[in-house]
C-alpha cells in the first residue's frame, strides 16, 4: 500500500425498523478507525410478492442502494440483516441471489467478510442468522472474520454479541437500545474487518 492509497470496505445491510442500520453505523466507526480505510454504506430495496413492482433507483431517503460494482471495488464486506424466522431477510437474500456474475468472475475471492444481525428474542435465531449469512459469502470464496474472546464484552454481554459476528437483541417490541457491550462489539468487528482487509489487499 502506498501511503495515500485509500480503500473502501462495504457495509451492506437491510433494516426495516432501524436496529440493523444503527449497527451498520457502529461498524462504520470501527472500520474508519483504521488508517487508510473508509466505510461505504449501502442498503438493498424491499422485495415484493408482486413481481412487477419496481423501486426507484435511488431511495427517497437513507443510504444508497448497493450496486454490484460496490462489491467489486471494496476490499471487504460487512453484511447485516434482521433475523427473519431464524434466517436473513428476503431482500438481502434476493440481492445475494443476483451476484452470480461476481461469483463467475471470482470477484470476491480472498476478500474478508463479517456478518451482523438484530433479533427480537434471545434464542430466536440470533446465531443461526449469522451462521447462515456466512454460507453464500463462503461460496464466493470470502474469508470470514468473527470476534475473538480477547474482546471482554464477548464474555460479559447479557444480550447480543457472538464469536460469529455482531448481534443485538431488540426484545419482543423491538424497543431495547443497543447495549454498551453490543455497541463495543460492533465497533470491534468493523475494526478487525478493516485491519484484515488491508492486510489481504496488499
Ligand atoms: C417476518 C419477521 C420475522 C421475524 N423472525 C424473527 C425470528 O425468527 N426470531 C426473532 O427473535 N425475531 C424475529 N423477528 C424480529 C426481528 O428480527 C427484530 O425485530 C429485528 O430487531 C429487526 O431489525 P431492524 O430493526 O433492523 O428491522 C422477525 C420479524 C419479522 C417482521
Amino acid at each position: 500500500m502506498t501511503q495515500n492509497t485509500k480503500y473502501d470496505v462495504l457495509i451492506l445491510y437491510y433494516s426495516q425498523g432501524g436496529a440493523v442500520r444503527e449497527m451498520a453505523q457502529l461498524i462504520a466507526r470501527g472500520i474508519e478507525s483504521v488508517s487508510g480505510v473508509s466505510a461505504r454504506i449501502r442498503t438493498v430495496p424491499k422485495v415484493s410478492a408482486n413481481c412487477e413492482a419496481t423501486e426507484a433507483e435511488i431511495p427517497m431517503n437513507g443510504d444508497p442502494y448497493v450496486e454490484l460494482i460496490d462489491c467489486e471495488e471494496c476490499i471487504g464486506l460487512a453484511l447485516g440483516s434482521p433475523t427473519r424466522f431464524g434466517n436473513m431477510a428476503a431482500p438481502m437474500k434476493y440481492f445475494l441471489d443476483g451476484t452470480v456474475g461476481l461469483w463467475l468472475k471470482g470477484a470476491l475471492i480472498n476478500k474478508p467478510a463479517a456478518v451482523f444481525t438484530s433479533t427480537g428474542s434471545m434464542h430466536g435465531g440470533n446465531e443461526t442468522t449469522l451462521l447462515t449469512m456466512m454460507l453464500p459469502l463462503m461460496h464466493h470464496g470470502m474469508v470470514m472474520v468473527g470476534l475473538p474472546y480477547s474482546e471482554p464484552e464477548l464474555s460479559a454481554t447479557q444480550t447480543g454479541g457472538t464469536p460469529y459476528g455482531a448481534s443485538h437483541i431488540g426484545g419482543a417490541a423491538d424497543d431495547k437500545p443497543i447495549s454498551a457491550d453490543e455497541r463495543k462489539l460492533c465497533i470491534a468487528l468493523g475494526k478487525r474487518l478493516a485491519e484484515t482487509a488491508i492486510k489481504l489487499a496488499n
